[in-house]
């Protein structure tokens, strides 16, 4: 098979969907890798590391584009890319197409299989291809907020692992999933006091095993909240409710509970936002003041990381692609019951429950597809 992995074209898009020791593996299994010129290059990975994997360098997107019978991206084709779509070509990446119904018509009238990595799903219903991005947010929310204590940064001028003599911060965080507790581990790392917030118990119970000492677990509802964000230095929203929008748990009027310069770092805004004065923000202009609390509401914290999160998206998403280029995408997915179900649309056909339930689409049985 020809693999293509075009460069990302969406403004300050610095990760790559194959890294060179996947190229490596692709050639090896005998397929044709086509790179695109510089496409590594935002997550430090050369045109030469590619090559000296096996992979030809293509000089434009159009080459990839044209002679690839699959597509490895990271984010969803955007615009200028829609023509490039064509019937039978197998599209692997984020697609988020319940959020664009553009994008979802412009892929059904190209005719390709859009194969969606957020709607890959273990038997557990874990996704697999979203986890290792919310690892990364999750770690890097509290880089963040302890950057963003700092005094040049506005904030109340606090060590988040305070010294011995002074107390640490005191570091808060709403959801103990996969966000929340790579923040805890992070947090408490460094020495900070950690209260997280969850409301299921099975979940507080597995965490109150596994995490350190210096965090502790406390059931999630209105009066234990309030009373922890008086305290609390940095808070971290990281809840989530599947497929809704996230609920809108500190109110405008708790921030006056809150100390002068103390910090709200909201990972949830993707889903709206957990704290209702959340307003997506970007890498450039990452901050804003409300009511003399920082907030901290980068839409995609991972493109502030390209590198490592290049590396861990791929770690989790390679198998499958290569699973994908061996089998092509019937047998791959009749075999492998969680790509199975991030069939999103089949050569014109809608055939994900939920992106036919967004714009009203008529829903086909993928089943009698593959
Ligand atoms: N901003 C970014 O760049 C970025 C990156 C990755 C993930 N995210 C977002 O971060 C959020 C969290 O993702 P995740 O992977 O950790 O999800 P997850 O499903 O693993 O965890 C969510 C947790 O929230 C808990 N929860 C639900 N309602 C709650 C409540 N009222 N109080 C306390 N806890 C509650 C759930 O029990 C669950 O444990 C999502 O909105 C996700 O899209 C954002």
């Amino acid at each position: 098979m020809i693999v293509g992995v075009p460069k990302e074209i969406k403004t300050a898009e610095h990760r790559v969907a194959l890294v060179p020791a996947g190229a490596e593996s692709l050639a090896g299994d005998g397929h044709t890798v086509l790179v695109e010129q510089g496409a590594g290059l935002g997550s430090g990975f050369s045109d030469d590391a590619y090559r000296a994997a096996g992979a030809e360098i293509a000089p434009a997107a159009d080459t990839v584009w044209s002679k690839a019978e699959m597509i490895m991206k990271v984010k969803e084709p955007i615009e200028p890319e829609w023509a490039c779509l064509r019937k039978g070509q197998v599209v692997f990446t984020y697609f988020h197409f319940a959020a664009s119904e553009p994008l979802t018509k412009a892929v059904i009238k190209s005719g390709c299989v859009a194969i969606a990595y957020e709607t890959v799903e273990l038997p557990s219903k874990e996704l697999p291809l979203l986890t290792p991005m919310s690892e990364v947010a999750g770690r890097m929310a509290v880089q963040e907020g302890a950057k963003y204590l700092e005094k040049v940064f506005g904030g109340y001028g606090i060590l988040l692992g305070g010294v011995p003599g002074v107390l640490p911060a005191e570091v808060l965080i709403l959801g103990g999933g996969v966000v929340g507790t790579n923040a805890a581990k992070m947090a408490a790392g460094l020495g900070a006091h950690v209260t997280l917030l969850d409301i299921s118990l099975d979940r507080l119970r597995y965490l109150s095993d596994v995490l350190p000492a210096n965090v502790d677990v406390l059931y999630s509802n209105r009066h234990n909240m309030l009373e922890q964000l008086a305290k609390a230095d940095v808070v971290i929203g990281a809840v989530l409710l599947t497929g809704a929008k996230a609920p809108r748990l500190v109110k405008r009027a708790d921030l006056k509970l809150m100390k002068q310069g103390s910090v709200i770092v909201d990972v949830a805004v993707d889903q709206g936002g957990c704290i209702e004065t959340t307003k997506p923000t970007t890498h450039d202009q990452p901050t804003y003041v409300v009511d003399g609390i920082i907030h901290y509401a980068v839409a995609n914290m991972p493109g502030g990381v390209p590198r490592t999160s290049t590396l861990a998206l791929t770690n989790a998403t390679f198998p499958y692609a290569k699973k994908l280029a061996r089998l092509g995408w019937k047998a791959a997915c009749k075999q492998d019951a969680s790509l199975f179900l991030g069939l999103n649309v089949v050569e014109g056909k809608v055939v994900y429950p939920g992106v036919a339930e967004a714009f009203g689409l008529q829903l086909a049985d993928p089943q009698s597809l593959v």
